[in-house]
């Protein structure tokens, strides 16, 4: 049985959460694991899966865009698909509605499961080293993640389709949630101008530019970045030495990959 994982990760979470069910795929199937490029026209799809997994983190309430993008690629055959995604709180209906594209493409849904994770904007935007928030921010992790993949997995290939039911309060995400977050993006999408990397501090390893999702990151005599930006931090995150910060919002905020998950 050969089972092919498909996943997006802005920051890291949800490559993580790849990793873990990858490893415990390993332990009884043939799996191999991907990145979905951002550049979907220039990545090859190895058709040769009889499951498919993918795994996405939640973005304003659903699945990223290049996920379904990604999916409209494939035809499914009748073979079955799983998915898993990593959040910060809230999810709406993204798993019934990527389960329902994924049966336009001819795949069979089995099950999904999904995991709350540090939420990678409201750490790095919002919480200061050691503070309460932080305290907070790493609270909210889902438990035993090791435990709850080694389930998941254990009879993924025998399970049948598992469509959860549409959120009755969706309209209330309308009312509510959704002005919420426009407020929160069109916050964030102002912050894109003020990223820069220090030029003192900068190694110059080029990480940020090869894993941009956006290839927003370019060498010129120093790192600059472009306007072309998801704000998904991984930069962020993810630059060794945390030389690259959004003006001065970001000095002393939390870096993902400093936090320890445990499991
Ligand atoms: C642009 C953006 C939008 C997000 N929207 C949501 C959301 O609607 N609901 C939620 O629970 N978490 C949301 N989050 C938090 C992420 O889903 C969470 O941090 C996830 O684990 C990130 O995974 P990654 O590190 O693999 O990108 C959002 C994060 C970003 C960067
Ligand atoms: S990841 Fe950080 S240290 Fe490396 S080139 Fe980018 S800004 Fe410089
Ligand atoms: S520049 Fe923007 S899109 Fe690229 S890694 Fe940084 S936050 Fe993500």
């Amino acid at each position: 049985m050969k089972i092919s994982i498909f996943y997006y990760s802005g920051a890291g979470n949800t490559k993580f959460v790849a990793k873990k069910i990858t490893n415990s795929f390993k332990k009884t199937h043939n799996v191999v694991s991907t990145k979905i490029k951002s550049n979907l026209l220039e990545s090859t799809v190895d058709d040769d899966f009889d499951v498919l997994g993918i795994g996405f983190p939640i973005y304003f309430r659903n699945a990223p865009e290049l996920v379904g993008e990604f999916l409209k690629t494939l035809d499914g055959k009748s073979r079955k698909v799983f998915f898993f995604c990593t959040k910060g709180l809230y999810s709406g209906n993204a798993i019934k509605k990527i389960m329902e594209l994924s049966i336009k493409q001819n795949f069979i849904p089995s099950r999904y499961i999904e995991f709350y994770m540090p939420g990678t904007d409201a750490l790095l935007l919002l919480a200061k080293k050691g503070s309460l928030l932080e305290k907070f921010f790493k609270s909210i992790y889902s438990r035993n993640i090791e435990v709850k993949i080694e389930k998941f997995t254990s009879n993924i290939v025998n399970s049948n389709t598992n469509i959860p039911n549409k959120k009755w309060y969706t309209f209330l995400d309308n009312l509510i949630v959704k002005n919420f977050e426009k407020k929160w993006t069109d916050q964030n999408k102002k912050l894109i101008p003020q990223f820069y990397s220090k030029k003192d501090i900068c190694i110059g390893c080029m990480k940020c530019v090869k894993d941009c999702p956006r290839n927003n990151i370019f060498y010129d005599q120093h790192i600059q970045f472009g306007l072309n930006c998801d704000t998904c931090f991984y930069c962020i995150h993810n630059c060794p030495v945390e030389a690259i910060q959004i003006g001065d919002i970001t000095e002393n905020t939390v870096r993902y990959n400093k936090v320890t998950i445990t499991t």
